[in-house]
C-alpha cells in the first residue's frame, strides 16, 4: 500500500489549504450549476438536478429544445412572449455515467454530467453550439449568464432594433427600454428587447431566444475570445435553442414560439404623414389638402400630442379640434386615415375623467406600501396604468373607445418604455404580472407589449375594420399586436442608412411591420437627404414622414419642386407596388419572412453581405435589391448576390456573386429586381380606398432559378378573409423551363383585376405569347417604373420614361388555370 509520510505540520498544513479551499469555494462569487445529481425522464421533458441547480430541458418540436435552469426549484412557467406549447415530437431519451441523450428527428442534444453542460448537435454529430465547458452557466449573485464556446468564424445576427453591424461578433448588447431621444447612431440599448439571434458558422445556423423580461445581457465576443453569452440581472436561465438549415424557417420557428403579425390593413401600407404635432384642425385639412392638391398619394395623417387638452389622455383640445368626429369623416372621405398618439401617463388632476376612473379601477401601478407611484411626462405629474392586468387592460379598452368611436384608425402607442423626466423609474414599483407580482425590475422590458396588447385588443373590439397599431417599446411578441418604428432618430446621412440596419435586423428577429421616421426626427434635414430618405421608405413597409415640434416643415413639398417630384416619383412608385407589398405583408404574417429582408437570409454563408461596405443593402420582399447611400454620394460599391439582376430603370443586367461601382444620382435609388421574379403591380391611384384600373400588371423577370409568388388579395380593411373572403393564387415560373403558371384562384373574394398584362423582362424579343395554347400579340414594348421629370434634368442623367425594353400581353383574367410559355 502506498504510504504517505508526513509530518505533525504537513498535516496541519494541508488541513489548513484544505480547510482554506473549502471555504473559498463557499465563499465563490460566482456559483455553478455543478455536476448531475438526479435526473427524470417524463415524455420530452428531462427533470435535472446538479449541486447547486435545477434544470428542465423540453422538446417543443423536433427543431426546439427548451431549457430552464435556476438556483431554486424552478417556479411556475409565465412569459409574454411565448404562446406555444410543446408539440408531441417523437424523440429518443437515454443517458449513462457521463451523460444524458436527446434525439430528434432534426437533432440531438447532449447534455452531461460532469459538469452540467449542454451540447446541440445535427443528426450526424456536428457541434452546433455548446456550453463553453470551462464556464457552463454561473450566477453571480441573481445575475445569470450561460456562456457558448466560441465556435471558429462564428457571425451573429440578430436581437432586433440594434445599432453596430449586421454581423455583431465582437459586440456586446444590453436590453432595457430606453427613451433615448436623438439617440446616436451607436446608442443602445434603444426602445426595445428582442432577446432572440441566430448564430452562423461552419455551414451551420441556430438560433437562441432567451425569454427573460429582467435587464439582460448578450456578448458576442465583445473583449474576450473564448464565449458568446446571454444572461439577465434576475429571473431563470430560459432559453430556446433552434435548428434549421435555413435562416427564414429558424426565423420561422421563432414566430412559431412568439406569434406572428396580424394582417395589417391595406391604408396603413400606403404613405401616412406625421408631425409633432399638426393643429389645429385647419392646418390638420391644409396639410390634406395639399396632399391631394400636389397629387402625393397618401392614407394617412397622424395627430402628435397637441390634438389633447394639456396633455391629458382620451381628451381634446376643444379650441384646436372643437369636432374630431367630423373631421376624422372629412378626411376619411379624402381617403385619410386618422391615428392618434396615446402615451400611458395619466395626469394627476383631480376631475380629470381619465385620473378618476383610473383610481375607481384601482388600476394604477403602486409602490409597495400601497402608495402610488408618481412621475413626469408631457401633463406634468402622472399615474400609470398597470398593462401586465387583464383589469388594467380592461380599463384602457374602455377608454380608448371614445377614439374609435371619433373614428380614429390607428393607435400609436409611445412613451411605453415607461419613458419619465428623469429616466429613472424606481425598482420597487409594482406590477401585476397577471397576478403574480413583480417588481419593476423584471416588468419594465414588457411594459411596451402589454400597453400595445391593450392598444390592439380594444381597438379589435370596437372596430369592424383592422386597426393600425404602432408601438415604440417592445418586446418579443410584441409583433402580435402593433407595427414598430425606430423612435427618435435624426436628420442625419448615417442615421438613414442606421435605420435600414435598425429594420433589416428586427426582420431578422421576427419583426416584419416597421419603419422609421423618414427625413429624420431631430434637426432639419438638408433637400437631398430628405430626399434620398424617402426613396428609401417607400421601399420600407410602414411609410412614415415624421418630424419633431419646432424643426422646418417636412412633408414632401417643403423642399422645393425639384425634390417634390422626385419624392412624388417614389410615393407613385409605392402605389403601383401595393398588390406585391400587400402579398408580401400577408406571407409575413403566415410566416414572419420579413419585408425588409437582411441579404443574410438567403446567402447566409456569403461573407460579402456582412462586409461593412454592403451591409446596409436589402431586398423588399423577395424581388428588389434596395441600395442605400448618403444623399451625398456620386457613386457607390454594390454588391450583387448570387442570381441575375436586372435595374430597374433600365433592365440592364448584371451577373451576381459580383461587386460593381455605379453612379449615383439624387432623382434615383438604385434599385435592382432578381431574375426570376414575379412582381404584380397596378394603376396609381392616390390612396387604397380609391379603385385602380381593372388590369393586373404582372412583370416576370427572365432568369434561370424557378420562382413561386403568392399573391394575395382581399377587402383590405375587415376579417372576412379569415372566413374564405380572399383570392389567393401561386404563380410559379419555371426559370430555365420557361413557362409561367397561374393557379386556379382561391377563397372567395373576387378580385378586382379583371385582365393581367404580362410584362416581360429580359425575355427575347417576342412578337407573340402562347397562353392556354392560344397566341396573343405584343400590344406595348417599353416601360417605366418612374415618370420622366426631365424639366429638372438638363443634363439628361434622370432615365428617360419608358426605359425598359418590354413586351406586354394582356389576357383576360378567368380566374382559372393559366399556362403561359415564354
Ligand atoms: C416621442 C416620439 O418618439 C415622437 O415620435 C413624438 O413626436 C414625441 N414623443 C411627441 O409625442
Amino acid at each position: 500500500m502506498y504510504k504517505v509520510n508526513m509530518n505533525k505540520s504537513g498535516i496541519r498544513l494541508t488541513v489548513a489549504l484544505l480547510l482554506l479551499s473549502i471555504y473559498a469555494k463557499a465563499q465563490s462569487p460566482v456559483s455553478v450549476p455543478g455536476n448531475v445529481k438526479q435526473v427524470t425522464v417524463s415524455g420530452q421533458q428531462v427533470k435535472i438536478s446538479t449541486d447547486n441547480a435545477f434544470a428542465e430541458i423540453t422538446v417543443y418540436s423536433p427543431d426546439v429544445v427548451r431549457v430552464r435552469l435556476d438556483k431554486k426549484p424552478l417556479k411556475a412557467d409565465f412569459s409574454y412572449a411565448v404562446i406555444a406549447k410543446p408539440a408531441s415530437s417523437k424523440i429518443n431519451i437515454t443517458q449513462n455515467a457521463q451523460e444524458i441523450h436527446i434525439t430528434t428527428d432534426s437533432l440531438q442534444v447532449s447534455i452531461g454530467k460532469t459538469p452540467f453542460a449542454i451540447t446541440f448537435l445535427t443528426p450526424d454529430g456536428k457541434v452546433i453550439n455548446e456550453d463553453e465547458k470551462g464556464l457552463t452557466t454561473s450566477w453571480v449573485s441573481d445575475q445569470v449568464t450561460t456562456y457558448k464556446k466560441l465556435q471558429e468564424g462564428e457571425r451573429f445576427v440578430g436581437l432586433g432594433e440594434k445599432t453596430g453591424n449586421l454581423d455583431r461578433k465582437g459586440e456586446a448588447y444590453t436590453n432595457w427600454n430606453s427613451d433615448v431621444f436623438g439617440y446616436a447612431v451607436n446608442k443602445d440599448p434603444l426602445y426595445t428587447t428582442i432577446p432572440f439571434y441566430m448564430g452562423i458558422h461552419h455551414q451551420l445556423n441556430y438560433g437562441i431566444f432567451f425569454d427573460n423580461s429582467f435587464q439582460s445581457d448578450f456578448n458576442f465576443g465583445a473583449s474576450n475570445n473564448r464565449f458568446s453569452s446571454f444572461g439577465a440581472r434576475g429571473g431563470e436561465m430560459n432559453y430556446y435553442f433552434i435548428y434549421h438549415q435555413h435562416l427564414n424557417d429558424i426565423i420561422k420557428s421563432y414566430a412559431d414560439l412568439t406569434g406572428y403579425m396580424p394582417l395589417p390593413p391595406l391604408w396603413s401600407l400606403g404613405y401616412q404623414q406625421n408631425r409633432y404635432s399638426y393643429y389645429p384642425e385647419t392646418e390638420v385639412m391644409r396639410i390634406a389638402q395639399t396632399l391631394r392638391e400636389k397629387k402625393v398619394p397618401a392614407d394617412g395623417i397622424t395627430l402628435d400630442i397637441h390634438y389633447m387638452d394639456a396633455y391629458k389622455l382620451f381628451t381634446w383640445n376643444k379650441d384646436r379640434f372643437p369636432d374630431p368626429a367630423t373631421m376624422t369623416a372629412k378626411l376619411k372621405a379624402m381617403g385619410l386615415h386618422t391615428t392618434v398618439i396615446v402615451d400611458p401617463g395619466i395626469k394627476v388632476e383631480n376631475g380629470y375623467h381619465a385620473y378618476e376612473s383610473g383610481k375607481a379601477a384601482d388600476i394604477f401601478i403602486k409602490y409597495p406600501d400601497g402608495q402610488y407611484y408618481t412621475g413626469q411626462v408631457w401633463p406634468g405629474w402622472c399615474h400609470f396604468p398597470d398593462f401586465t392586468s387583464q383589469k388594467g387592460r380592461t380599463w384602457w379598452q374602455n377608454e380608448l373607445k371614445t377614439y374609435m368611436r371619433q373614428g380614429v384608425s390607428g393607435i400609436w402607442n409611445d412613451m411605453n418604455e415607461i419613458a419619465t423626466w428623469g429616466q429613472k423609474m424606481p425598482d420597487n414599483v409594482l406590477f401585476s404580472f397577471e397576478g403574480h407580482p413583480v417588481s419593476h425590475m423584471e416588468a419594465h422590458n414588457v411594459y411596451g407589449l402589454t400597453m400595445a396588447r391593450a392598444s390592439y385588443e380594444g381597438a379589435r373590439a370596437e372596430m369592424k375594420e383592422r386597426p393600425f397599431v404602432l408601438t415604440r417599446a417592445a418586446y418579443a411578441g410584441s409583433q402580435r399586436y402593433a407595427a414598430l418604428w425606430t423612435g427618435d432618430n435624426r436628420a442625419e446621412e448615417d442615421h438613414m442608412l442606421l435605420g435600414v440596419r435598425l429594420l433589416s435586423s428586427l426582420g431578422l428577429s421576427g419583426y416584419a411591420f416597421t419603419g422609421m421616421d423618414a427625413g429624420g426626427f431631430t434637426g432639419n434635414a438638408t433637400v437631398g437627404l430628405y430626399t434620398r430618405w424617402m426613396q428609401i421608405a417607400a421601399f420600407i413597409p410602414y411609410f412614415r414622414n415624421h418630424t419633431q415640434v419646432n424643426t422646418k416643415s417636412a412633408e414632401p413639398w417643403a423642399f422645393g419642386e425639384e425634390s417634390l417630384e422626385i419624392t412624388r416619383n417614389y410615393i407613385n412608385l409605392r402605389y403601383h407596388l401595393l398588390p406585391y407589398l400587400y402579398s408580401k405583408m400577408y406571407e409575413a404574417s403566415k410566416t414572419a419572412m420579413p419585408v425588409v429582408r437582411s441579404l443574410a437570409i438567403d446567402n447566409t454563408y456569403d461573407p460579402l453581405v456582412y462586409d461593412q461596405q454592403y451591409q446596409n443593402q436589402y431586398l423588399f420582399g423577395d424581388a428588389f435589391l434596395i441600395a442605400p447611400f448618403e444623399s451625398t454620394a456620386s457613386f457607390g460599391k454594390i454588391y450583387f448576390p448570387e442570381g441575375k439582376w436586372y435595374n430597374m430603370y433600365t433592365d440592364a443586367v448584371t451577373a451576381g456573386k459580383k461587386e460593381d461601382i455605379t453612379a449615383i444620382n439624387i432623382k434615383t435609388l438604385p434599385v435592382y429586381i432578381k431574375g426570376g421574379s414575379i412582381v404584380p403591380m397596378q394603376s396609381l391611384v392616390q390612396h387604397t380606398g380609391e379603385m385602380p384600373s381593372d388590369t393586373l400588371q404582372l412583370h416576370v423577370y427572365q432568369g434561370d432559378q424557378a420562382h413561386v409568388f403568392t399573391y394575395y388579395e382581399d377587402d383590405g380593411s375587415g376579417y372576412d378573409y379569415e372566413k374564405g373572403g380572399y383570392y389567393s393564387r401561386e404563380i410559379s415560373y419555371t426559370g430555365s423551363g420557361r413557362k409561367l403558371t397561374l393557379a386556379k384562384a382561391s377563397g372567395n373574394y373576387n378580385t378586382k383585376f379583371h385582365y393581367i398584362r404580362f410584362i416581360l423582362h429580359g425575355f427575347e424579343d417576342k412578337q407573340q405569347l402562347t397562353v392556354d395554347g392560344k397566341t396573343i400579340g405584343v400590344t406595348a414594348t417599353s416601360y417605366s417604373f418612374l415618370s420622366p421629370i426631365s424639366r429638372f434634368d438638363p443634363q439628361g442623367t434622370f432615365v428617360p420614361a419608358d426605359s425598359c425594353k418590354v413586351q406586354q400581353f394582356t389576357i383576360a383574367n378567368s380566374n382559372q388555370l393559366i399556362n403561359v410559355d415564354l
